[in-house]
């Protein structure tokens, strides 16, 4: 059983990779959140993975929510994984997870990260991957996943493989509190109407049904308070009509694609 939470697809990608190799299914957390569903029946011989985005040097917060208050009937100590993807690196990322697990009675056995293409824009600089370093990253990131998939399945107990960050603490503690409190909201997001054509992508790609669409084809931010800022809103639009904070017009835009695997 592999809980995922993903905004931009790089962590489906890993998801689904898993899926393959334990023959394990993938279980939205966003559909799960939304749909309030948190009791799950784990089988003696299944694994549970919790894979999920790093978001400001934890696991962004619908993970945190849902992972508190999942109940696996059934769990009776089977082997259970986390797995990151991360622009660059982690922090305590894991030991936030690890508290939440134990919350609701599940060891962590073992955790993995990988850096994949960056998603998040901080002010004036572009840190969105070019394509070429997207693939490069992606490729990076397969190759690493083969290395550990058989640790994977096999359940092996123990292995921390991540890359934590110089200061895991000022990181995760102090600028992850920061985030959580300022930066993670819908609030910030703005459409540039002469732009948009009232496609509807952006609706469609919210993994937690944050965005409507009026009668007259304007997206509106529905301020459900699920959003995780997790941008698949701003880096899908194809008219690049979507801005946050006035910190990402004219930078580019990311999501995964399959594409990039080729080459
Ligand atoms: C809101 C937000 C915060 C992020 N914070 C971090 C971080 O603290 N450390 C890091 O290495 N990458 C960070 N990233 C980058 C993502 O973890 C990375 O691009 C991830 O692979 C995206 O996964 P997804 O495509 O499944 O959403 C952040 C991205 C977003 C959108
Ligand atoms: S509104 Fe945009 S940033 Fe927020 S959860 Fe939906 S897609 Fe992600
Ligand atoms: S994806 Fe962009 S162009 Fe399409 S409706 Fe949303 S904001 Fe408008």
């Amino acid at each position: 059983m592999i809980f995922y939470f993903s905004g931009t697809g790089n962590t489906r990608y890993i998801a689904s990779q898993l899926s393959l190799a334990t023959g394990e299914s993938m279980i939205s957390i966003a559909r799960a959140v939304v749909d309030n569903k948190y009791d799950y029946h784990l089988d003696a011989d299944e694994r549970v993975g919790i894979c999920f985005p790093v978001h400001g040097w934890r696991p962004p917060f619908i993970v945190r929510e849902f992972v508190r208050r999942l109940r696996l009937e059934g769990y009776d100590a089977q082997f259970c994984y986390a797995f990151a993807t991360c622009g660059d690196d982690v922090g305590l990322t894991f030991d936030y997870l690890q508290a939440d697990l134990l919350a609701a009675g599940i060891k962590l056995d073992s955790a993995f990260s990988v850096i994949m293409p960056e998603t998040y824009n901080f002010p004036v600089i572009d840190q969105i991957d070019t394509p070429d370093s997207a693939r490069h990253k992606i490729h990076a990131a397969r190759a690493q996943l083969q290395q550990v998939l058989p640790a994977i399945v096999g359940r092996t107990h123990g292995l921390h493989l991540i890359n934590k960050s110089r200061w895991p603490r000022i990181n995760s503690q102090l600028l992850g509190s920061f985030f959580l409190n300022h930066w993670v909201t819908d609030a910030k997001f703005t459409v540039d109407a002469s732009r948009c054509i009232g496609c509807g992508k952006c609706r469609q790609v919210c993994p937690v049904g944050n965005i409507g669409m009026t009668a007259d084809k304007n997206p509106q931010w529905l301020h459900n308070g699920l959003c995780t800022t997790c941008f698949s809103c701003y880096h899908h639009c194809p008219a690049h009509a979507i801005d946050f904070a006035g910190r990402t017009r004219g930078k580019r835009q990311y999501f995964f694609k399959e594409q990039f695997l080729e080459g």
